[in-house]
């Protein structure tokens, strides 16, 4: 039983049109994520804290709505589509693969904006779009991945998997507690009609401003290791392009607005960043 292999899985034939389809995305992909960490260092995306009554990103939609349309169309209906009709491996490693990527993007997609108390009930189209056509571009790719990969067998007990799993569930744990906390900010200090910001603290908070992107972060790292693919790497340096540039402006405007934040915390990554 051969439990190491340097690439543990066959995708397309060489020079055929899909092989280039898929490696053609993926350098799209990575072109976007240095586009996106240089134009997000520059200005966060107008959303949240950082909304900006002077943009002109279009009309304005609900943004649960709008957040149903950028993640739930590319995340569920996409990926399933893509996966189903697209792909043809049907192995077990697939069907995992699939089953995690769903666990994650039904909650985002759906639940998440039903759940969120938002502070501002519409958000741009613009934003809402500037969402939802990266997402169609990664989680094509990565669903066109995972549903035509033909993985070694015995994969599952390959460290890769195993550690990038493991990764996963851990990063998926952290999110979503970090979410809910932010969330549950506003379900007991809102006297003010549950708009306000509040300082969050406890777990995680304590050593970071924003857990939820850490979590996120690390669950699309652990996808990636997981997967040992070049979909999940340009996906998880998509994710960090986002995550790193907006904690550090998220810290900053947690520190201009309150006085007492604490001092020790980092933005992002525990005691570095
Ligand atoms: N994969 C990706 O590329 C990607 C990109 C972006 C986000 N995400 C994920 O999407 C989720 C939401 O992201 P986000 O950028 O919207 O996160 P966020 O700015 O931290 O906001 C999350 C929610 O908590 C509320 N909130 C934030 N700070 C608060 C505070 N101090 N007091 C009270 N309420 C507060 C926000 O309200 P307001 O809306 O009123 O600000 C919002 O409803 C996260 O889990 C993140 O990991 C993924």
């Amino acid at each position: 039983m051969t439990i190491f292999t340097a690439i543990p899985w066959k995708l397309y034939e060489d020079g055929s049109t899909r092989f280039w389809v898929h490696y053609g995305l993926v350098i799209l992909g990575f072109v976007l994520a240095v586009i996106t960490i240089i134009a997000q260092w520059a200005k966060p995306a107008p959303y949240g804290k950082h909304e900006a009554n002077d943009a002109n990103w279009g009309p304005m939609i609900h943004q649960r709505l709008g957040h149903i349309f950028s993640d739930a169309l590319p995340g569920v209906l996409m990926f399933l589509l893509v996966f189903f009709f697209y792909g043809s491996k049907r192995e077990h490693t697939n069907y995992i693969f699939m089953a995690l990527w769903l666990t994650h993007y039904v909650h985002r997609g759906i639940l998440h904006p039903m759940l969120m108390r938002y502070r501002s009930k519409k958000v741009a189209l613009g934003i809402t779009l500037g969402g939802f056509f990266p997402n169609c571009l990664f989680h094509f790719l990565n669903a066109d991945f995972v549903g035509n990969a033909d993985f070694v067998e015995n994969y599952y007990y390959d460290p890769r998997f195993i550690i990038g799993i493991l990764l996963y569930v851990l990063g998926y744990i952290i999110n979503r507690w970090a979410d809910h906390k932010l969330r549950s900010l506003r379900e007991t200090k809102g006297e003010d009609g549950c708009t306000g910001y509040y300082i969050p603290y406890g777990g995680l908070f304590e050593l970071i401003t924003c857990p939820n992107y850490f979590g996120e972060l690390v669950e699309w790292l652990g996808w990636a290791l997981a997967t040992w693919s070049l979909a999940g790497l340009v996906w998880a340096l998509f994710s960090a392009a986002t995550f790193i540039p907006r904690s550090w402006h998220n810290h900053n405007w947690y520190k201009q607005q309150f006085e007492h934040y604490p001092p020790n915390r980092k933005a992002l990554i525990p005691w570095v960043y």
